[in-house]
């Protein structure tokens, strides 16, 4: 599929191609493609229609416009072919996700993370999403055994983790929340989860306190960050793990174990990091 992508691209924009290549993504039947402004021109167009002609099961091509941006952490795109929606199926690892990609964030690129951390949660352990958006992490663990507190911020994102649920038959598994992730924890979780998942970097550090209190006395936080390095991604584990540790040493707790692992690259030189740490909570942790 890729390679099938690259020779269109290579087709079309010759050598100019290598601004292109590097970043297409697939959601279900959705292709979206980046183009940089410099060779922002007619090209796209016939770009879309060959993507269409040559990869039977794509029905839409769109162009990423912006960065992910906002509190919903969403991106524009411009139509280029195809079937004009942005609403698609996807299948990962079993599971099936239904998202409107132009107003719920979801990308392809976490979905060994989402699996790796659903085949850590054991049978009936409880866990906390704080950050669901329409339900891969949560879905994945409920599948597993889970029990899944689910929160997100944007109504869509709960209206398609709500349709998600029941699809992927694990509605009797998963509690939603429509809300701020903080307002819920310390209205409804406090002290309730065995292990929180905190998918959102720009978050992770402010919402730190939240998860701890949303954890059991002993548990186990999933806390993404995004790391500038210098020279490899090694760097950017060790400081990672070091931001998660001094920030850690604030509240009354030890650290039992801590591991962490490079999610992706998310732009030059700047990984995107998950620390796995358990905890246990001593008394009057805050
Ligand atoms: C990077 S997305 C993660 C989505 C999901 N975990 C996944 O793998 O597709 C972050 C989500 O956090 C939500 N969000 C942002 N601020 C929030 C807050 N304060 N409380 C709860 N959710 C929030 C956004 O709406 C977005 O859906």
């Amino acid at each position: 599929m890729r390679r099938a992508l690259v020779n269109i691209a290579r087709e079309i924009y010759g050598d100019e191609s290598e601004y292109i290549i590097k970043s297409f993504d697939i959601i279900g039947d959705i292709a979206i493609i980046k183009i940089p402004e410099k060779i922002l021109d007619e090209r796209r167009y016939r770009f879309g229609e060959e993507i269409l002609k040559n990869l039977g099961y794509i029905k839409v091509v769109l162009r990423q416009t912006t960065p992910v941006e906002g509190i919903y952490r969403l991106r524009k795109f411009e139509y280029l072919a195809g079937e004009r929606r942005t609403e698609t199926v996807y299948k990962e690892y079993g599971a099936r996700f239904y998202v409107d990609i132009s107003k719920v964030y979801f990308t392809p690129r976490l979905s060994y993370e989402r699996i790796r951390v659903a085949n850590l949660v054991g049978e009936g352990e409880k866990v906390l999403n704080m950050f669901a958006g329409a339900g891969p992490f949560t879905i994945h663990i409920a599948r597993k055994g889970g029990y899944v507190y689910s929160i997100d911020i944007n109504p869509y994102a709960i209206e398609y983790h709500y349709i998600n649920n029941i699809i992927n038959k694990v509605d009797d598994k998963v509690i939603l929340f429509r809300d701020d992730a903080s307002r819920v924890v310390e209205e409804y979780l406090v002290a309730k989860a065995d292990r929180v998942i905190m998918p959102l970097p720009e978050l992770a550090l402010d919402y730190l306190k939240y998860a701890l209190k949303a954890l059991r006395e002993e548990g186990v936080l999933h806390i993404y960050l995004h790391i500038q390095y210098q020279e490899n991604d090694d760097e950017a584990l060790e400081k990672g793990e070091y931001i998660i540790w001094d920030k850690l040493s604030q509240y009354n707790v030890d650290i039992l174990d801590i591991n962490s692992r490079v999610v992706r690259e998310v732009s030059t030189r700047m990984a995107q990091v998950c620390i796995d740490v358990t905890l246990h909570k001593n008394i009057n942790y805050i």
